[in-house]
């Protein structure tokens, strides 16, 4: 753990992610004893927004975390760490007082966090730059999403690299500060039993499954302009693929994981024209009932546009074009107002040469590998038994070997995502976030399969509650497969 004292900087201090995550985030930190001492935490909000106080974040946090991590004495502690500036972002001289401000300790790492609209992630760094805010040894934290397509992720991306050299800049995707998706690291690369059966010839099909139960909620402006595809599957699911599809990297450094990652983004099968439609299948939700809740549709929500044909479901087949993944398709899936808040990653194991059992029961020898990142994160494997007891002949049935890490470990709280990744970028370790080339390679993808999308008609109908249009479950069943929740 570094000991250099820290100023943590984040631009948008009063947006929605700081003070519902970042805050609580580095709270959390404080309160394990893991922030280095004396660490500052100054908020910037910009000069037409209210002044921040620290009344507003003691308030934010008694709402943002939960009450038996709340002690009086732990919060003024973290409170006295925090303040706050007011300046209009796009002028040189609120960056001088800023400049003052950092000045008033030397000797410390400075973190910028950047969570405002990317499109001013190139002003502020020139802006910390002209007005000498900048060292050789500060960072800055990207939020996603960088960019609405590879032409403005990549200007965005060169915009920062004139002020900042790649090993200064950490580019968050919350997924892979997930407990889970790092246990995927160790899951595949530390157990022989699965490093040998990693490919084409023992395993089938994997699924990808970000399902949540949430609509808009009230970010219309903001989620209308990206869609599912944009907001998840370039990121998220992307980079739970990679997780799941990439080679082993030579070590767990920064750049080992990361070329690797980048040679599964550059082995994905462009979807082309040819195959979009039977490939890629988007919907959008209609009113309905979720947990027996009536729910309005997409385009009923508040503030909505009810001509928008965003979607707000998207499910594809992915594929790998190399010799580990050649046959295996990855279906990836994720929606909002799906019945349930589910992420997990399922990974069909060919089933033996020759079947002996009951014909009926064939479906039961399918080992059946299921990592759960949320809620309830584990470890499941799927083996086929005999069935216990008399008179049931070689009868087979399903058991689970199961972890729960929550179980097994005895945690009272799963930490959450932004306080891993908070915490290594302190630390100064990259492993954890996203290289300009990742982000680039994704896009390329992704803007193949949105090439003339809105030309394609609008997105299929499903009601909200329901796991998505028909047509998702048809591109499974026409491949004679199931969704893992599909019994
Ligand atoms: C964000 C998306 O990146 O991830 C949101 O912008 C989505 O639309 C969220 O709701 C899901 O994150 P989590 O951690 O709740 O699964």
């Amino acid at each position: 753990i570094t000991d250099t004292p820290c100023d943590i900087l984040f631009f948008g201090a009063l947006g929605d992610l700081t003070q519902r995550k970042l805050l609580p985030a580095l709270y959390q930190l404080d309160r394990a004893g893991l922030l280095p001492a004396e660490t500052r935490i100054i908020g910037l909000a910009r000069g037409s927004e209210p002044a921040a106080s620290e009344a507003t974040s003691e308030e934010n946090l008694r709402r943002f975390v939960s009450e038996q991590d709340l002690d009086t004495k732990t919060v003024a502690a973290f409170l006295a760490k925090l303040q706050f500036l007011n300046f209009d972002f796009g002028a040189a001289q609120g960056y001088n007082s800023l400049k003052s401000l950092l000045d008033e300790k030397t000797g410390r790492a400075r973190v910028f966090y950047y969570s405002t609209a990317a499109s001013i992630y190139g002003m502020i760094s020139k802006n910390l730059h002209a007005s000498g805010c900048l060292d050789s040894d500060c960072r800055v934290v990207l939020e996603k999403p960088i960019g609405h397509s590879l032409a403005s992720s990549h200007q965005v991306n060169a915009d920062v690299a004139e002020y900042f050299a790649e090993s200064q800049i950490y580019r968050i995707d919350h997924y892979l500060g997930k407990e889970t998706v790092q246990n995927l690291i160790a899951l595949r690369f530390a157990n022989n039993l699965f490093g040998t059966q990693w490919n084409q010839n023992h395993i089938s099909h994997v699924e990808i499954t970000v399902a949540e139960k949430v609509g808009i909620e009230g970010r219309w402006g903001y989620f209308d302009k990206y869609g599912q595809l944009r907001d998840m599957v370039q990121n998220h699911l992307l980079q739970l693929l990679c997780l799941v599809a990439m080679d082993p990297p030579s070590d767990l450094t920064a750049d080992a994981i990361r070329d690797e990652k980048v040679k599964v983004l550059r082995n994905l099968r462009p979807i082309t024209d040819d195959i979009r439609d039977s490939h890629v299948i988007r919907g959008q939700y209609t009113a309905g009932e979720v947990e027996g809740k009536a729910v309005p549709g997409y385009l009923e929500e508040p503030d909505a546009n009810t001509r928008s044909n965003t979607e707000s479901f998207v499910a594809i087949k992915a594929e790998v074009r190399n010799w580990r993944w050649a046959g295996v398709p990855f279906y990836l899936r994720t929606g909002k107002r799906l019945p349930e808040k589910l992420s997990q990653i399922t990974i069909h194991f060919k089933q033996q040469p020759h079947y002996i059992f009951d014909p009926e029961q064939r479906a039961l020898a399918e080992n059946l590998l299921t990592i759960k990142l949320q809620p309830d994160e584990g470890i499941s494997l799927h083996i086929a038994t005999k069935d216990q007891g008399l008179g049931k002949g070689m009868q087979l049935r399903q058991a689970p070997l199961q972890v729960s890490f929550a179980k097994a470990f005895d945690m009272d709280r799963v930490p959450d995502a932004y306080e891993r990744l908070l915490l290594e970028v302190v630390q100064g370790n990259q492993y954890l976030f996203v290289r300009r080339d990742e982000i680039e390679h994704a896009w390329t993808w992704c803007d193949q399969i949105l090439a003339n999308w809105s030309d394609k008609g609008d997105p299929l109908p499903y009601a909200a509650g329901s796991w998505g249009p028909e047509a998702a479950y048809s591109m499974m069943n026409d491949d004679g497969r199931k969704w893992h929740e599909q019994k």
